[in-house]
């Protein structure tokens, strides 16, 4: 199964995507994981990705479909896989649609993840990562047991850099400019499936396993 997770910051792409991929067995390609592994190691990549992060714009096209190009072309991913955060714009959209068309592949379901504007402030502002194993949590909704420390491997909690406020409106407005036209994009392709994401979690997760079935 072939499957793109559409949705604005803080929609809970990557919520959803941990249980999509551990259920259905497929990779879970994150192009936002790929650059903020790259920050925090330091690499050329990093460098580059994190003057465009930071500020909540996108990486330049050609080095995102680069990456997702090398990542597809694993030996993990001939069966299928789960895109979180790609593509996140139309050129993206075709760069990928020439890829996959060039291996006689097609994407199964694009899954629109819709969230209320305020809603997406909330749950981005008070979201918490662990650094070490990239666990996430929301102050409010979902606490670690112990405050500021992860449940799984006891690292201290952080914020990512661009969850501020400044970050968190510019981020909005680029899925707004940029991404957004995705949903008609694909729309027109007969592909896009939505879903209402302001509810919880395993509400959320329930509606997608309704539309995806048990197909792998
Ligand atoms: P990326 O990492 O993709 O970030 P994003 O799209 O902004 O999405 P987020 O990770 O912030 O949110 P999410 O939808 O995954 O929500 P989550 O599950 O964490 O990209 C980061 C940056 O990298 C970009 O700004 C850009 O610079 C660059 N980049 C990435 N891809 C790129 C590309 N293709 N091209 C160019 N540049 C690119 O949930 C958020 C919070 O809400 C959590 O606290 C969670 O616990 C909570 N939550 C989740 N679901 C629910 C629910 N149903 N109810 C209540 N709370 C919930």
């Amino acid at each position: 199964m072939r499957v793109i997770l559409l949705g604005p910051p803080g929609a809970g792409k990557g919520t959803q995507a941990e249980r999509i991929t551990k259920d259905y067995e497929i990779p879970h390609i994150s192009t936002g994981d790929i650059f903020r592994y790259n920050i925090k190691n330091n690499t050329e990549l990093g460098k580059l990705a994190k003057q465009y992060t930071e500020k909540g714009l996108l990486v330049p096209d050609d080095v995102t479909n680069k990456i997702v190009e090398d990542r597809l072309s694993k030996d993990d991913c001939k069966d299928g896989f789960l895109l979180d955060g790609y593509p996140r714009n139309v050129v993206q959209a075709e760069s990928l649609g020439k890829y996959l068309e060039n291996k006689g592949l097609k994407i199964d379901h694009v899954l629109n993840i819709i969230v209320d504007r305020d809603e997406l402030v909330k749950r981005l502002s008070g979201r918490r990562v662990c650094p070490s194993c990239g666990a996430t949590y929301h102050i409010v909704t979902k606490p670690p047991k112990v405050e500021g420390i992860c449940d799984h491997c006891g690292e201290k909690l952080i914020q990512r850099t661009d969850d501020n406020i400044e970050s968190v409106l510019k981020r909005l407005e680029v899925y707004e400019d940029e991404t957004k036209p995705l949903v008609e994009y694909y729309g027109k392709l007969n592909l896009i499936r939505n879903i209402d994401g302001n509810k919880p979690v395993n509400e959320v997760y329930k509606e997608i396993q309704i539309l995806i079935g048990d197909e792998v």
